[in-house]
């Protein structure tokens, strides 16, 4: 297929695009390259084209000749979208709703939304979520990719769809790493302070996928039939892929053993719920095949890290940091306060 991938320049884009290449598409990328500065080593993706837009802006011209859109391009997390919410309205709902539009005007079929399963908020159910739970968002993030959700399916009509792709927390290398998702945060924070933070008790259930995973389950909703996917969510995760937030700093204790961990408690409100992955791993089994897990993937994360002579600062600053990276642009007076570039 002709895929067009936005946010292609952020984490999970700059595996996913090598990955669906290898996979025989033919990838081209759209992303303004808010942190396209902060690469763990130089790198080039294999990409067809690269176009250099914020998605507010764009025209259908910009989608011809594509036969599907992943629209992962987005203000990534619930600090961000905090930082000013009517930014996340903007650039998460409308402008997803803008590129929808310019993508089905340009003759795109098949439009892959990344959404999240941030959208539960906190779930009193102690048994994992099906893609039809009830939805209780948190934050602005969570409540734009569900509000997203909900208004693309307006678009679905004659040869134009939408799929809701919600993917567990990532974790794992990529050469865009970020260091404020979970399982990156705790092996950073161990390979750089010799000891492991906990800001909650550790009990929140999180689900977590590789972020190789996640290009998988993308690539299987690029390969099914239409009739599986159309206007339908699914969870990508792996089988048992949901961890107690202490789960999760075991696993990243285990490949540094030596190193302590503490439990701060102050985070107390914080979003739990497990995901079910029946629907990706049964109804799409026969084109997603997850292949990482959480111990194969703290060797692959440190590997990185001793390649890359991995420092305290990269840990708690604005190279793996997305809040911060924006923070900074906007006090160098290179972002305007509506995160526009000034050049
Ligand atoms: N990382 C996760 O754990 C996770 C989990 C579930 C869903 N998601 C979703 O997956 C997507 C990708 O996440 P990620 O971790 O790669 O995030 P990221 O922050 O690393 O990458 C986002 C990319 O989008 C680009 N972008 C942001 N605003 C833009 C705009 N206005 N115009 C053009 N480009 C813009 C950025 O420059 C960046 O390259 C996001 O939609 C995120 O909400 C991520």
């Amino acid at each position: 297929m002709n895929v067009l991938v936005t946010g292609n320049l952020g984490y999970i884009g700059s595996v996913m695009v090598p990955y669906l290449v290898k996979k025989n598409h033919r990838v081209s990328g759209l992303d303004t390259g808010y942190y396209a500065g902060d690469a763990m080593y130089p790198f080039r993706q294999p990409v067809a084209r690269q176009i250099n837009k914020d998605i507010r802006d764009v025209e259908p011209g910009d989608f011809a000749g594509y036969d599907a859109v992943i629209h992962l391009a987005a203000l990534s997390n619930d600090p961000i979208g905090e930082l000013n919410p009517s930014l996340t309205e903007e650039i998460n709902l409308r402008a997803t709703l803008r590129v929808a539009e310019c993508a089905k005007r340009a003759g795109v079929s098949r439009f892959l939304f990344a959404s999240s399963p941030s959208i539960y908020g906190i779930s009193s159910q102690n048994s994992a979520l099906d893609e039809d739970a009830a939805k209780a968002p948190l934050t602005v993030y969570a409540r734009t990719k569900w509000q997203a959700e909900q208004q693309l399916g307006g678009f679905s009509g004659g040869d134009f769809f939408c799929v809701y792709l919600r993917p567990s927390t990532a974790y794992g290398a990529s050469p865009m790493f970020r260091g404020d998702l979970v399982f990156n945060n705790f092996i950073a924070c161990a390979y750089t302070t010799g000891k492991i933070e906990i800001k909650s008790d550790g009990a929140p259930w999180r689900p977590l996928a590789h972020v190789e995973d996640i290009a998988e389950g993308f690539a299987a909703a690029l390969a099914a039939p239409r009739e599986l996917v159309e206007n339908r969510a699914f969870h990508i995760g792996v089988p048992g892929g949901n961890y107690t937030v202490r789960d999760i700093a075991q696993a990243a204790q285990n490949a540094l053993p030596q190193v302590p961990l503490t439990f701060s408690g102050e985070h107390a409100r914080s979003r739990s719920y497990q995901a079910s992955f029946r629907r990706i791993l049964t109804e799409l089994g026969e084109y997603y095949r997850p292949r990482w897990n959480l111990e194969k993937s703290a060797a692959e994360i440190l590997a990185l890290f001793e390649k890359v002579h991995f420092s305290r600062e990269d840990f708690e600053g604005p190279r793996t940091i997305r809040i911060q990276r924006l923070q900074t642009l906007l006090e160098e007076g290179k972002l305007t306060s509506a995160l526009r570039w000034k050049v």
